[in-house]
């Protein structure tokens, strides 16, 4: 297997509005994230993926982009940017930009002049059909609740918006939307950034005719259908021709939907499309029949056999990512751990042994950590993000939901869990900010703070710590091929990892009590790489509720 530095690097993931304020507006900024470097840096990450910090109204926090090239202003400056770039390379931290070209905000000015008129020479930047029978021209719905249609008056006709009425979708069909994207990524690899996060990537290519889709709920089609479009392959293999190939730089795109036989094709290690793609199945196990909106917790059986199937599928063909968490989903201790103050973090610790000991490049998002875990969200009031307020109002008015049947799901699995602000200290706001955040801070920061946590041997960021410093010491955690063990344990999750005859053993107990579990004669005398709990006997065969550890021989 070829090695590169992507995949031997550990990924941060910023959401900047919720990482650190300098200015005392309630917002965090670029400034905040320069001030924050030396934390990094002591964590060990290589590179952070920066969610968006373009110009946008913000309709769905920098996911709506009215700019490419300028900066939003809440967050600062072109100069601010370039400081924290350089301040960053003279760490050794490089810097990934969130590239969102599936959509702009409509308040970009490539939108407004297509808007104008049917006779406008950007017209055909974004999709736009007449109705049918008056109403929308197919019965696709949005990522966000409700059509994915809007009707504009000007011109009498519809645009296409798989996210918000906020972000219409760009016509990757038409070259010369191709060519302007292209170059103002070429603008910022010129800048010096070294990578791009794609979002929505796998969405750009809209199936031909736009026909119908199956219906999803009794209102809408499932616009998951516009997945992996005829012409995803070809455009991005376009991208990676024009741009992408002369620069050193690592890509992943974001592949809703994306299935074994297609990542195969987007990260192919022929290196003709991206480096790595983010996979959503397992982070999907959750949820309920009809949406993602649950109280259960992530059933580790099925856990264990799409992480399986994507750990064996890429080995040696592609290559995957690691994440748990991201800005999009609640924190992972809820849904696979336990937030109680007994396990909160030797859980938070057995989860991320179990995906950090995995082949693929980890990602971090911001707090995870800290073993962050969710929000106590109580109205709906309390929610910021759009899909989690749509979804509530949408279900209970259109779909007859009770709010009290509805509201714990949605609260459970809202993207607002993960976007409350970082727990810095236990100063008011948690040093987050010294104005009024924009989003409530989690009341448990006096305890969980970053503060606390890195000044502990034994707090779940120096054991995050320990993790990546493992990962940058021992090429078998990076290139080893895994085998499951146990593949119908409930409880246990336990793989091997395998590298020119050196050996791997991971064991986690994902259950609150005691399992027996003995490791198989060859790893007995083998080296304890990381454990999380210290003064008990491996060779006693009984694990601790949450225990995890990993041996190694070679
Ligand atoms: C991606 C982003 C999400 C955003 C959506 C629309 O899924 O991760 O935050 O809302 O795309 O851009
Ligand atoms: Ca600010």
């Amino acid at each position: 297997m070829k090695k590169t530095w992507w995949k031997e690097s550990v990924i941060y993931q910023i959401y900047p509005r919720s990482f650190a304020d300098s200015n005392g507006d309630g917002i965090g900024d670029l400034n905040g994230i320069t001030s924050k470097l030396d934390y990094l840096k002591d964590l060990g990450i290589d590179v952070i993926w920066l969610s968006p910090v373009y110009k946008s109204p913000n309709d769905d926090n920098g996911y709506d982009i009215s700019d490419y090239e300028a900066i939003m202003d809440e967050f600062g400056t072109m100069e601010d940017f370039d400081r924290l770039l350089s301040e960053a390379h003279a760490r050794g931290i490089k810097i990934v930009m969130d590239l969102v070209v599936n959509h702009t905000s409509d308040e970009h000015k490539w939108f407004v002049e297509s808007r104008a008129s049917k006779d406008n020479p950007k017209r055909d930047y974004y999709i736009w059909r007449e109705g049918r029978d008056g109403k929308e021209p197919n019965n696709w719905g949005s990522w966000f609740s409700g059509s994915a249609w809007q009707y504009d008056k000007a011109t009498d006709m519809y645009y296409l918006h798989l996210f918000s009425p906020k972000q219409p979708d760009l016509n990757w069909d038409n070259p010369v939307v191709r060519k302007e994207v292209f170059d103002m990524m070429t603008r910022w690899c010129e800048k010096g950034i070294d990578g791009f996060r794609m979002d929505v990537i796998s969405l750009i290519s809209k199936p031909e005719g736009l026909p119908d889709a199956p219906l999803m709920n009794e209102l809408y089609g499932d616009c998951g259908c516009t997945a992996n479009g005829p012409h995803v392959h070809e455009y991005l293999q376009e991208m990676n021709r024009e741009v992408l190939s002369k620069y050193d730089i690592m890509t992943v795109g974001e592949t809703a939907c994306v299935t074994l036989e297609e990542a195969k094709k987007y990260a192919n290690s022929e290196g003709t499309e991206l480096n790595m793609v983010f996979q959503f199945e397992h982070v999907g196990l959750d949820g309920d029949a009809e949406f993602k909106w649950s109280t259960r917790k992530m059933p580790l059986v099925p856990l264990k056999e799409n992480l399986t199937k994507w750990q064996k599928g890429l080995d040696g063909v592609a290559w995957n990512s690691l994440f748990f968490c991201n800005h999009d989903q609640p924190r992972v201790i809820n849904r696979l751990g336990d937030p109680s103050d007994e396990y909160r973090e030797v859980s938070a610790k057995c989860i991320a042994t179990c995906l950090h000991m995995m082949q693929g490049t980890p990602y971090v998002y911001q707090g995870e950590e800290l073993g962050m875990t969710n929000y106590p969200f109580r109205s709906v009031k309390d929610f910021n993000d759009l899909e989690s307020i749509n979804a509530y109002y949408e279900l209970t008015e259109k779909m007859g939901w009770k709010p009290s049947e509805i509201f714990p799901k949605i609260a459970n699995k809202s993207r607002d869990n993960a976007r409350t602000p970082m727990q810095w200290d236990d100063s008011p706001n948690a040093g987050f900010t010294t104005g009024r955040p924009w989003l409530a801070v989690n009341p448990n920061y006096t305890k969980i703070n970053a503060a606390e946590q890195v000044m502990r041997e034994d707090s779940v960021f120096s054991y995050y710590k320990k993790l990546i410093e493992l990962r940058h010491n021992y090429d078998i955690i990076v290139y080893g091929h895994y085998e499951l063990l146990l593949a119908e344990d409930p409880e246990l999750y336990v793989y091997t990892r395998e590298l020119d005859g050196k050996k791997l053993l991971v064991v986690c107990n994902f259950s609150d009590h005691e399992r027996e579990f003995m490791p198989d004669e060859e790893f007995r005398d083998g080296k304890v790489l990381i454990r999380n709990l210290d003064n008990n006997n491996i060779l006693d065969g009984i694990l601790e509720p949450y225990e995890a550890y990993v041996l190694y021989t070679g």
